[in-house]
Formats: C-alpha cells, sequence, structure tokens
C-alpha cells in the first residue's frame, strides 16, 4: 500500500519557520515509530506569486486535489500588499477552500493545564477544556442571494440573505457526527429557530440525520446567543458544537481565547469523504504570517503541530500518534518551556522557535 500522502505550502512569514518544525515531527514518526509520508512541498501565497506569479498556481491546485491531506503555514504580508486583488497572497488560500470544496471548518478550543492560567476565565473553568467547533464554511449569511445594497422607496437598504440547502446542512451534520465518534460523541447544535426559518429547517435535517445514521451520538440543540453565554460560563459542558458560517465565525473566535495565545490554536478544514473514505483536508494554524516577528526565530511552532496532529487523527487514522504529540507539548509546556507569546507577567527566558521544536522532540523521545 502506498504511505499516506501530504502536501506542505509553508507560505509566507513566519510559515516556512512554523513548517520546519513539523518536518522534524514528521521525520521523527519516520524514524522512531517508523510511519512513513509521502511528503511534496510547494508554494502559496505570496511565496508562490514570485515562483510562478499567481498565488496559487494550477500545478500546485492540482497536487492538493490529489494528497490525502495538505497542511498550510500561513499566507500574506506588507510586501505583497499592493499587488492587485487577484493576485494577493489570501486568494491562493481561498482557492484552495473553494476548489476543494472544504465546507466544514474545525476549531478545536483545548486547553493545556500549564496555560490554564492565561485564560481571561478563572482556572477551574477551563482546566482540562477539549471541545471542537464544526463551522459550516461555503454557505449561509456570507454567500446567500440577493444580497447588496438597493434603494428602496427613496433609501438605501443593505441586504444579505441566510441561504442553507437540505444537502448543505446534511453534509456538514454528517461530518459532526462523525468526528463526535471520535471524541465524547456528544453535538450541541447551535442555530436560532426561535427567529429563522433557516435556523428550523437545519434543527430538522440535524435530527433527521443523527436518527437515521448516528444513533449512538448524543445531540442537543442550542440557540446561539444562549451558546455564546455558555461558552463563558461553563465550555467544559461541550464536546462538538456544530452550527453555521456566521454564528460559527463568531463561537469559534469566542471558544479559542479561552484557551490562551494565538500561537497555540491548530485549525482544519473538510470536504467530501474520498475514494478512501477519508475527507478532502487542509490543516492549517489560526494565525496569519506575522510579520512582526518573521525572521526571527521568535514564532511558536506549535499552533502548526497541532494542525499537523489533526491530521494524523482525521486524514490517516493515527489518533494514538495525534494523542502522543498532544501528550508531548502538554510536558513541555508543564516543564515551562515557553515561545515569547507564552511568557507571562512572571517573565523567565522564552525559547525559540527550534528550541520549542527540539523540547517536543526530546519529549516525544
Ligand atoms: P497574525 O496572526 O499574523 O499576527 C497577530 C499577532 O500575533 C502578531 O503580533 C503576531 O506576532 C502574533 N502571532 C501570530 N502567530 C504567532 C505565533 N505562531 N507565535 C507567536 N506569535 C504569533 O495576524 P495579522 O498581524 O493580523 O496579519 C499578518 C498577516 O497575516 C497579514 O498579511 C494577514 O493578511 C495574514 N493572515 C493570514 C492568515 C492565514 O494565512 N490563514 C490568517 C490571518 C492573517
Ligand atoms: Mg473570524
Amino acid at each position: 500500500m502506498a504511505n499516506p500522502s501530504l502536501l506542505i505550502l509553508p507560505g509566507d512569514g513566519i510559515g516556512p519557520e512554523v513548517m520546519a518544525e513539523v518536518k522534524r515531527v514528521i521525520g521523527w514518526l519516520g524514524e522512531k515509530r517508523g510511519l512513513a509520508f509521502d511528503v511534496s512541498e510547494d508554494a502559496v501565497g505570496g511565496a508562490a506569486y514570485e515562483k510562478y506569479g499567481v498565488p496559487l498556481d494550477d500545478s500546485t491546485m492540482a497536487k492538493a486535489q490529489a494528497v490525502d491531506a495538505v497542511l498550510l503555514g500561513a499566507v500574506g504580508g506588507p510586501k505583497y500588499d499592493t499587488l492587485d486583488f487577484a493576485l494577493k497572497p489570501e486568494r491562493g488560500l481561498l482557492r484552495l477552500r473553494k476548489e476543494m470544496d472544504l465546507y466544514a471548518n474545525l476549531r478545536p478550543a483545548q486547553c493545556f493545564d500549564a496555560l490554564a492560567d492565561f485564560s481571561s476565565l478563572k482556572r477551574d473553568v477551563v482546566a482540562g477544556l477539549d471541545i471542537l467547533i464544526v463551522r459550516e464554511l461555503t454557505s449561509g449569511v456570507y454567500f446567500g442571494e440577493p444580497r447588496g445594497i438597493f434603494t428602496e422607496g427613496g433609501e438605501r437598504v443593505g441586504i444579505n440573505t441566510q441561504r442553507y440547502t437540505e444537502s448543505q446542512i446534511e453534509r456538514v451534520a454528517r461530518s459532526a457526527f462523525e468526528l463526535a465518534r471520535k471524541r465524547a460523541k456528544k453535538v450541541t447544535s447551535v442555530e436560532k429557530a426561535n427567529v429563522m426559518e433557516s435556523g428550523i429547517l437545519w434543527r430538522e435535517v440535524v435530527t433527521r440525520i443523527r436518527d437515521a445514521e448516528y444513533p449512538d451520538i448524543e445531540l442537543g440543540h442550542m440557540y446561539a446567543d444562549n451558546c455564546a453565554m455558555q461558552l463563558v460560563r461553563a465550555p467544559k459542558q461541550f464536546d462538538v458544537i456544530l452550527t453555521d458560517n456566521l454564528f460559527g465565525d463568531i463561537l469559534s473566535d469566542c471558544a479559542a481565547m479561552l484557551t490562551g495565545s494565538l500561537g497555540m490554536l491548530p485549525s482544519a478544514s473538510l470536504g467530501a469523504p474520498m475514494a478512501n473514505g477519508r475527507p478532502k483536508a487542509m490543516y492549517e494554524p489560526v494565525h496569519g504570517s506575522a510579520p512582526d516577528i518573521a525572521g526571527q526565530g521568535k514564532a511558536n511552532p506549535i499552533a502548526t503541530i497541532l494542525s499537523f496532529a489533526m491530521a494524523l487523527r482525521y486524514s490517516y487514522d493515527l489518533g494514538d500518534e495525534a494523542t502522543r504529540i498532544e501528550t508531548a507539548i502538554e510536558k513541555v509546556l508543564a516543564d515551562g518551556v515557553r515561545t515569547a507569546d507564552l511568557m507571562g507577567p512572571e517573565g523567565g527566558t522564552p525559547v525559540t522557535t527550534s528550541g520549542m521544536g527540539d523540547a517536543i522532540l526530546a519529549a516525544l523521545d
């Protein structure tokens, strides 16, 4: 059988720096765990503009469609701010998401014990937190028609339309239920069925899919405003939160900040199942290219390493290896190893990007 394939797109700014540490982890898995990956690498964003004259070359797009998973660093930077809209680095990222039809965006909020005091909430509220937000990414109010600014009765009116078809709800609901099966088997579906018809349909379809295909999963429903309250009051009540594009945008940022630094946050975007039964997938840290610290060895590589751990779990069925990496990170943080972004008021000496990589590899050993 062919080795699992991975396309690495380091991108711009700190992207290549954090990706270098992931490559060391991949090397470790090969050497110490006998897990060989078929890794290829290409350019995206500003780096692709320099290499190919476009933010994502057709040849790179074709590779992304063919591999088991894509791992992306970050794109963008002040250097590219004056480029035409179609050539901007973000267009490369958007093209990948659109053409791979990545409709389920996964944002975990996981609290590492050593960082619990970093949270704006009390330690007890967040210690041990492990939730996963599944946000529908390709439809809803950001895309629905009619949209625009029109003139009506002598004044202007701004219109956006929340629109979901049954099949769009079905496919993202299946993603959430599949993910819940690998976790605590609990899904909370979030909408505003009390005031929105699209929410009524959402609730009905999600319930039907659960009853017909996932009777082993516990399903609850919650209004989005209540969910926002519950996330800051008692976030540990959740396992998987399934929601639409707009509510997911807001709730995922809210949940992420329960656990601290941008340098710690991974994400995944999943699409339809491929021939091997696993979803088409792209993994990337939540943060951007951080031009303010690029090239200085200050970037925290953990968000990208955790994104790779998600790939192990969801694209390669190597959940035990993902847990191994997460446990190593937990240990390193418990030992007090910190990049600059994780330094608390007590101070200390931060490690560099590769220093953090060294510590994680040592903990894996
Ligand atoms: P950013 O996430 O790049 O940086 C925000 C702040 O967090 C900066 O102070 C940065 O130094 C810090 N930071 C981010 N990641 C870090 C890490 N791993 N370790 C330590 N510190 C870290 O967001 P910003 O500044 O708004 O955008 C910078 C560039 O990145 C822009 O060109 C923007 O368009 C692009 N961007 C790209 C994204 C992507 O590729 N998915 C997402 C967000 C922004
Ligand atoms: Mg947002």
